[in-house]
This record gives C-alpha cells, structure tokens and sequence, in this order.
C-alpha cells in the first residue's frame, strides 16, 4: 500500500500534509484530493512569471525543488492526479519542436485538473501574417491563465510577460535559457546525490548556444555546486570564469573530479560555422563511453537533458547503463513543470485578492 509522506523532512518547513492516506486503486489514474492532502502555499513565493533562473534567489530556487518533491511523492512518482488546478487553462505557444518539454507541461497540467490548449506555429495563422504578439493575445483571449511559450529568440518569454496578463512560463527562448530543464536537473542530482552544495557538476558539450547549460548554470552556482563547463574551445567561451565556472577544453582531465556529468546535444540549428572538424572528431574528444566511465567516480551520474544523439555525446551503452538517469529526468520534469504552475498560479490569486 502507498503511503503519503511517510517521511516528510524535507518540506516540513512550509508543507503540512495529512499523513497515511492510501494511494491504492485498482485502475486508472487516481484521484489525490486536496481533503488528502492539504498544501500550505509557501507565503515567500510572489512570481507570476517563470522567464529564468538568473533572477530567481536561492530561496526561490530551493521552493522550486521543495515543491516539485511534493508533487512528486504526493502523485506517487506523477502517476495520480492531485486536483490543484481545476478551472484552470494553460497553453503550449511552440514556436520551437519538442518533445519532452511540451508533452511534459500537458501531462503535467493534466495531472493537476486543468485543461490544456495546444498551439504548434506551422499549423497557426501566422502563416498568414498575424504577429507573434497577436497571435499570444488571441490565445490568452479564450480566458487562458498560463502560456508556456518556446521561441527561438531569446528573450520571447520576458516580452510576452509584459503584453499578456496571463502567468508566462519559459519553454526555451534559444540559446538563452530553459528554467524548467535546469530545475528538472538539480531535483535530479538532489534526489539521487543529495544537498547540491559541494557536489561537482560538469556541463559538456556546446556550451555557446545551450538555454540547459545557462540554466543549470544559474541554478547550481546559487546552490553552492562547483560547476564545470567543458567542450571545445569553439563552444565554450572562458567569459564563464568570470561568474566563478571552471572552464575546461579536456574532458579526460576533469572526469576523476566529477560527481555528475550533464551531457549536452550538439546544437548544430543554432551555428552557423562548424565548430569542430567531424563529428566522429568530437565523439572521440568528448563522447562518454566505457573507457572514460572505468575513470570516473563509482558513484557518478550521468546525464542528458535529451534529445540524446547516441555515439555522439553518449555512447548507448553508458546512456542505457547502471548509471544513467536520463529517464529520471523525464519524470522529474512533470514533477517540476506541475509545481512551476500551481506556484505562479497560487501567487496571482493571492496578489488579485483571488485566493480562499
Ligand atoms: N530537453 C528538451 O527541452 O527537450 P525537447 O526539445 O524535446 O522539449
């Protein structure tokens, strides 16, 4: 029998929830109502927005995580529904393709009771000249309470949340960031290695043109992590020394350091020159494989925001192995993704004198 919070530590600082409920059901997905389990709303938290985790402060950081865990254990791992959000209407703006990060906002506002509106640009009236913004205000028009929007411009997210009166969730603007992956990351590595502070994390791969990498960057340098940017000199700028990132162009040199590696795609959409020779170059250089693991911690983690280009970044043994938790991360992301819109959602009702 599933229990609620048999534990509870982590969150006893904000959260009280009604221990020992049963989660038990025969089918289907069930139903974990608020009578189960009452949520105290964390007061600290007043963002109606999530544009990035550059401006986000530790504390902001940390309720992220906090209430992410909850979501999580209080769903049993994302499986049940917890009906947080009923009346409730989100949309999917993808200018962008995805596949995790969109599904994963569906799912998970899904799971919270609210109704989802999917929007895909190729498909829209853009085609017929209609701007971005008109195109955002039409949507938000049919009583939406929150936009996911993923553009390739950077900055796409902060502009909409200041022509809509909707909550505006960044799904990736470019190069820029993607707060939604990197919380996804540190709840991972929370989860699996505990508390961030001290723990070193490497970041590999395109660097330059990466939204994870600033993202993880942001949110594990607040936390207290020693973070490590490796990848060619192409695509990692010495610009992040400043910040207090270690910069490294060698990856065999760093992998005996590392607790974790998070190993990031080639983002080749987003160049305009080669940055390396061949690709079977850079597999050669930077490719976590099984030689490289034999030199690694025996507890390291590795990781892949995805899509993941076996033999590449990757090899398949290594990102299916003992060690791996790229999938972890995926579930996580639902996790995250319903504690991102139940915040901003609790705090516009609070600052619209809105809540009970
Ligand atoms: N990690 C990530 O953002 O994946 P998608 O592009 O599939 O959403």
């Amino acid at each position: 029998m599933a229990r609620l919070l048999e534990s509870g530590e982590i969150w006893t600082d904000f959260f009280e929830v009604q221990q020992g409920v049963p989660l038990d059901s025969t089918e289907g997905v069930n139903e974990v109502t608020q009578e189960h389990a009452r949520i105290d709303f964390p007061s600290e938290w007043t963002r109606q927005h999530l544009l990035d985790l550059e401006s986000l402060t530790e504390r902001e950081i940390r309720i992220l995580l906090d209430t992410a865990e909850l979501m999580r254990t209080l769903t049993d791992n994302c499986r049940n529904r917890l009906s947080l959000l009923k009346s409730f209407t989100s949309a999917n703006l993808f200018f962008e393709n995805s596949t995790r990060t969109r599904t994963s906002f569906s799912l998970a506002a899904k799971r919270l009771g609210a109704d989802v509106i999917e929007f895909t640009a190729s498909s829209s009236s853009l085609s017929k000249g209609e701007s971005f913004i008109d195109t955002a205000k039409t949507i938000e028009a049919m009583n939406v309470d929150a936009v996911v929007v993923r553009h390739k411009t950077p900055g796409t997210p902060h502009i909409l949340s200041t022509r809509l009166n909707c909550s505006v969730i960044n799904g990736g603007d470019g190069p820029h960031e993607h707060p939604t992956q990197g919380l996804l990351d540190i709840l991972t590595i929370r989860q699996h290695r505990g508390e961030i502070a001290g723990k070193t994390v490497a970041l590999v791969g395109d660097i330059t043109h990466s939204r994870t990498a600033r993202s993880n960057i942001w949110g594990l340098k607040k936390l207290g992590a020693h973070v490590i940017v490796c990848g060619p000199a192409t695509l990692v700028s010495r610009d992040w020394e400043s910040l207090g990132v270690e910069v490294a162009h060698n990856l065999d040199s760093i992998i005996p350091r590392c607790d974790v590696l998070n190993l990031l795609r080639i983002q080749f959409e987003r160049q305009y020159t080669r940055p390396f020779p061949s690709v079977r170059e850079y597999a050669l250089l930077y490719a976590m494989n099984k030689e490289r693991m034999a030199r690694a911690k025996n507890d390291i983690l590795i990781m892949a925001p995805g899509p993941i280009n076996r033999g590449v970044e990757v090899t398949t043994d290594v990102a299916d192995g003992p060690h791996s938790v790229i999938l972890h991360q995926v579930t996580n992301g639902l996790a995250v993704r319903m504690a991102v819109m139940w915040l901003l959602s609790e705090a516009k009702k609070r600052a619209t004198g809105v809540a009970a």
